[in-house]
């Protein structure tokens, strides 16, 4: 299947439609905001109401194109399918935090075609191909080509992550990692949507990013992002990242500061007594 520049327009248009409208039923109220998991996992009638715009209009456009939506959660027999969360960020949403983003991927099978992250907050999309590098386009169009930063020690690296919806039923909730983090390097932030953390690792805002208990709709999109902004993108071990995997290693590809992130993720983790992850070897 080739994607070319009109495919790459019409599911960032997608993406736009379903950002617009669920920035419309913020603005009118929410009404139906229930726990899914539990209680702190939160889904909205936006949630739903995003995923099945972005379902019809991509069925529309892409008749025989499958999709794997967050919500409806039904994972595709077919080679070919869309990954999409239709909000990345629902907790932030629900309560009015602007970090939020739709998110889609072009799957051929392991290997993603086209990534989109749209910045609903900021009117901001990111995208990408495989080999076409990754851009950010603002909401008056101008685009700039994203580019990871070069920083190579801890202490000088902004870093992000995100904490499991399990976290108050497991030690093994991403709070040993964090400990070990936040006094070594410039900052961590975890602000709630893992799309976002992603794009901000491939701009160069930030220089890496972690986090475990993922879903392939969260970090699809991005994972190419921050390959195609020069970075690299693995599991825990050091492991080139891969769609079935739902821990992650984003960062800016310098080496030091790479093998950095993998030492503090597994000297924390080796203090843990419950080890949960359960991860493909
Ligand atoms: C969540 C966000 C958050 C991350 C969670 C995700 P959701 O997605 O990406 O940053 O820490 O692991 O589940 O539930 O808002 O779509
Ligand atoms: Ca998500
Ligand atoms: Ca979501």
């Amino acid at each position: 299947m080739h994607i070319g520049q009109q495919d790459v327009e019409m599911v960032i248009g997608v993406a736009r439609s379903a950002g617009d409208l669920v920035r419309r039923m913020r603005r009118r109220g929410l009404t139906a905001v229930r726990g899914k998991a539990n209680e702190i996992d939160l889904v909205t009638e936006a949630d739903l109401a995003s995923e099945s715009l972005i379902r019809q209009t991509l069925a529309r456009l892409y008749p025989s194109v499958v999709l794997w939506g967050e919500e409806s959660n039904e994972p595709p027999d077919a080679p070919y399918f869309w990954l999409v969360d239709p909000i990345d960020g629902t907790v932030n949403y629900a309560r009015g935090l602007g970090y939020t983003a739709v998110n889609i991927a072009l799957q051929e099978s392991d290997r993603t075609l086209l990534a989109v992250t749209y910045s609903i907050g900021e009117d901001l999309v990111y995208y990408a191909r495989p080999g076409e590098g990754a851009m950010v386009r603002e909401g008056n169009g101008q685009e700039r080509r994203l580019k990871v930063n070069n920083i190579n020690r801890l202490r000088n690296a902004l870093l992000s992550t995100g904490f499991p919806y399990h976290r108050a039923e497991s030690a093994d909730n991403n709070a040993a990692e964090f400990a070990y983090f936040m006094p070594r390097s410039t900052g961590v932030r975890a602000m709630g949507s893992a799309a976002l953390d992603l794009a901000h690792v491939a701009a160069g805002v930030t220089a890496a990013y972690w986090e475990a208990w993922v879903n392939p709709w969260d970090l699809a999109p991005g994972a190419l992002l921050v390959r195609e902004a020069g970075g690299q993108v693995t599991t825990y071990d050091g492991r080139e990242w891969n769609v079935g995997d739902n821990h992650v290693v984003a960062s800016n590809g310098q080496p030091a500061l790479h093998a950095a992130v993998l030492e503090g993720i597994r000297v924390a983790r080796a203090q843990l007594t419950e080890t949960r992850l359960a991860l493909p070897a």
